[in-house]
Formats: structure tokens, sequence, C-alpha cells
């Protein structure tokens, strides 16, 4: 997708379309008096109801420069969302797409209330971006056609809607490129590819890159990840990714990623349906190696660790059985007693290695739980950690990204629960209840205490199971926008 920006109305804007966003039921637009009543008319003879992502393609005949107009809805001012501004400009390029539209046009002036001009450019751009995107690696013949989106001026602040302009751009081009990664099935993205993925990655954005392999983790103690990957043919990896920051004496923040290439659930073996979309397991690691390529390319000031625990679970003679006890990285015993809560043992690792960096902070992303689809649904990420304050911080940060981040709770009762008979912590709670909490309190076992730790379940958010009129099937890369959102600001 290109993106650009001109100071120049939407007038003189000779496109196949213009994008238009709808609020209640109204144009978003101010002065272009003809274009609106050419709108409202449509709006009400459609009977189209400017709900959030719906979408309406029609021909102006020669009406307006544009030869089509997308109206785009945004849904009711009092619900608004910045995700439904991005989804909302995702969803027109995509119905546009499907109408053979190649270039947009768009107004900057928003007349969203709390809504800066920066920042509506930002999430369209983002958005449009993403309307772009469709994941054809094994599609026989599929082309890429180049699409654009120009904003039309004026926009009041110029540098600053330039600036979320080219971030806008820097950060899509890390979404895209790794959803190619995100998406590709267990048989492709093996832990040896997203090894070699990362390392090329690194180099090409001058990010350092290291990995620790079988031997390294055996060396270490990473029994955890070990147990996992043990019935596996592929070997686990922890591969570190590393931005310097601008501002070199600030203590690092630190990103660790569940990365498990396809989950089966082990010898405690998944049935079909649940099996289905496993290899989306890894989609924290993913949402990591994002977030890394945007940090890579927009230089915050913080320096910042990447971390991806990479394997792939699997039952065979050699895996893990219910009931083996295994020593992680920290010293800390742990009795496996589902080989399918295997997202926290190889976290345990690699949240044990994160301290020795001495961040600031730790955020890992997790597809960890089928429990937070049951709390959350597929609108919200679980947020879970051990500080609350942390938590909001975050949490504020996804709201500007457009991703949902909710706080469920950690307390002492939920650290007992994973308390083992015969090793020091159990995998799976002595209460079946609160599922994603429990998980939590399984990884809060392996982050000390006083370092600002925030454990993002993802398991609800990072894939679509189906398309929706914002984006096909396959992973959303959620958490990867937020990160970045978070890190700028810091
Ligand atoms: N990867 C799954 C969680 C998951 C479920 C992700 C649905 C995406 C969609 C995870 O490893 C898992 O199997 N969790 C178990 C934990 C249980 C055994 C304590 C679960 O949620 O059932
Ligand atoms: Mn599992
Ligand atoms: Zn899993």
């Amino acid at each position: 997708m290109k993106l650009s920006l001109t100071a120049r109305p939407l007038e003189t804007q000779a496109k196949e379309a213009w994008i238009i966003f709808v609020q209640n039921k109204k144009p978003l637009l101010s002065g272009h008096t003809e274009l609106i009543k050419l709108l409202n008319s449509q709006i009400k003879k459609t009977g189209f109801s400017g709900d959030y992502a719906q979408t309406l393609v029609f021909p102006t005949f020669g009406k307006v420069q544009a030869e089509n107009i997308v109206l785009a809805g945004l849904g009711d001012r009092k619900h608004f969302r910045m995700e439904y501004l991005e989804r909302a400009a995702s969803a027109a390029v995509r119905a546009g797409k499907r109408a053979g539209i190649k270039n947009f046009a768009t107004v900057t002036a928003t007349e969203i209330s709390k809504v800066s001009e920066a920042a509506f450019v930002r999430a369209v751009a983002r958005g449009a971006a993403w309307g772009s995107y469709s994941f054809d690696t094994f599609k026989t013949g599929s082309k890429k056609r180049e699409l654009s989106i120009t904003f039309a001026g004026p926009c009041e602040n110029s540098a600053a809607c330039r600036k979320a302009l080219s971030e806008a751009e820097l950060e899509s081009q890390a979404l895209l490129a790794t959803a190619d990664l995100a998406n590709l099935p267990g048989n492709e993205a093996t832990p040896q590819k997203i090894s070699n993925w990362a390392q090329k990655m690194a180099k090409e954005n001058g990010l350092a890159f290291s990995v620790l392999n079988k031997a390294e983790l055996k060396k270490k103690n990473c029994n955890a990840i070990l147990a996992v990957a043990a019935g596996s043919a592929q070997d686990a990896k922890i591969i570190t990714l590393k931005y310097k920051g601008t501002n070199p004496k600030a203590k690092p923040i630190v990103l660790v990623g569940k990365t498990i290439t396809f989950d089966s659930g082990g010898l405690s073996l998944k049935t079909g349906k649940h099996m289905e979309w496993m290899q989306y397991d890894k989609s924290g690691g993913m949402a990591v190696l994002a977030a890394m390529q945007m940090v890579a390319q927009l230089k915050p000031a913080t320096p910042v660790i990447g971390m991806l625990a990479v394997a792939e679970n699997m039952p065979s003679g050699s895996a893990a059985r219910p009931g083996d006890i295994v020593k992680a990285h920290n010293g800390k015993t742990i009795e496996i007693l589902n080989t399918d809560a295997e997202g926290r043992l190889v976290l345990a690792d690699a949240l044990s290695l994160a301290k020795l960096h001495k961040p600031a902070a730790i955020v890992d992303l997790a597809t960890l739980t089928g429990a937070v689809v049951v709390a959350l649904g597929y609108t919200a990420a679980a947020i879970v950690g051990n500080d609350h304050k942390f938590n909001q911080t975050l949490i504020k940060a996804g709201d500007a990204a457009g991703e949902r981040l909710w706080e469920l709770p950690l307390w002492p009762e939920n650290m007992d629960d994973m308390k083992g008979t015969f090793a020091d912590l159990r995998n799976i709670s002595k209460s079946s209840t609160a599922g994603t909490t429990n998980g939590a309190a399984f990884l809060a076992n392996f982050v000390p205490e006083e370092i600002p730790w925030a454990h993002l379940d993802i398991a609800g958010t990072a894939y679509e199971e189906s398309s929706k009129p914002w984006t096909d099937a396959g992973a959303t890369l959620f958490g990867a926008r937020t990160l970045i959102e978070w890190i700028k600001g810091l």
C-alpha cells in the first residue's frame, strides 16, 4: 500500500474512490456541501447502517471528481474506539479492492471527538495497509496488486500528520511482513525456520540476534522448554533480539513471546476440533517479532529486548509424560500434570532468562488459555501481572493502539493453587476455575516481584477463524500495536 499526504483538498484528488467515514449515520466532512448532499441522499436511499466496519461502495457518475465513493461506518459516537477507525479503513479498502479499485483518497480532517489529526492518519493508514493484505503464499497464480491511498488536506499540524503517516508506514511494513510468517502452518513454520526468519529480519533491521539451541538450553537448565519439545522431531529454541536504544544508559524492557509452532497437546492430546488453528499458537512470538521490527525502524530511546520461546508440542515415545517432574532455569521444580499446559512451561524458562537483562519491565504475550475466550470472548485480551499501575499503562496504550486489554486478578489464593504435590509447582491448578489467572499465577513464579511484569493472554484475539469485513481469516498480530505505542511513549 502506497501511503501519501497532500495539503491540497479532496476535490483535487481524481481517484477511483474516495473513502468517507460515517459516524452516527453522518459523513465526517465539513465544507464539501455538494458532496455531503450526495452522501446523505445515498445513506437515506440505501438505508446504510453506518455500523462499525460496514461499508457501501457506489459510483458517482461524474457528480464529483472520484469515480466511486466508499462509505465506511464507525458506528455510534458513544461507543467509539480507535479500533473501529482502523477497521473501518481496512474494511473500506477491502470493499474497494473487491470492486476493482486500486487508488483511494480520503480526508485528513477529522470530526471525531478526542482523535487528533495525527492519530486519525495513523489509524487510517495502518488500517488501509492491513486491508490491502492477503496471505496468498500458497495460492497458485495469485498476483499482488499495488494499492494506494492519499490523505487530502489541509492538515492543521502537517508535521505531526507526516510523522504519523511515516510511522504508520513502517509499522505496517512490519505487520505485513510478519503476517506472512505468522500465517504459515506447522509444517512450514518450524522452530528452525522461525529462527532463520528472525535472524534475517534482525540483520536487515540492525538488531542483534542470538539463539539458544538444545545443547545450550540443556547447559542453562532450561528443562521446562526442553520437556515441551521432547516429543517433537524439532528442537526447542530461545531466540533473543536486541535493540540498543538511543539512550543506552536506560534499563531495557523485555518482551517475551510464546512461540509454539504447533500445539497438539502432547500426550494430553487435544481432540480434533481443539487442534484446529493450533499453528497460531506461535502468535505471542509473532507479535514480539513485529514489535521488534517496528522498534528497529522507529528507534525509540529505550533499549528493547525481544525473546521467543520456540517449541513444537507433540506426542511420541520421547514426549514428556503427565506426572513428569522437571527443574526450570530458576531452579524451581515443576510437576507436568497436563502436557497441554505447555505455554507456561516454555515461558517459565524464557521469563527466568529475561531477568538476567536487569529489565525495567517485562511483558509476555501468549495464546495461553482457552479460558480467556470464556472470560472475554474474541474482543479483548486479558492482562494479568504483578503491578496494577503497570497494567493500566499498557491498557491505555492498547486503547490508543486499537487493541483492547482487560485486567484479571492475581491473588495469593491463585498462587497457592499452583503449588505442587511432589514438586514446587504444578502446571495445572488444583481448582479448575479461573484458568487464565491460573496460567499467570504459574508464570509469576519466574519473575522477580520487584520487576513490573504483565502477561497478555491473547488466545482469543491472536487470529480470526473466518474473514471479517476488516480482515481475512488468520493472524492479527494482536499485541504488536500496543507494544510499540507503549514503547514510543517511554
Ligand atoms: N494453546 C492453548 C490455548 C489456546 C486455546 C489457544 C484455544 C488458542 C485457542 C494452550 O496451550 C492450552 O492448551 N491450554 C489449555 C490449558 C489447560 C490444559 C490448563 C487450555 O486452555 O485448555
Ligand atoms: Mn496446549
Ligand atoms: Zn498452547
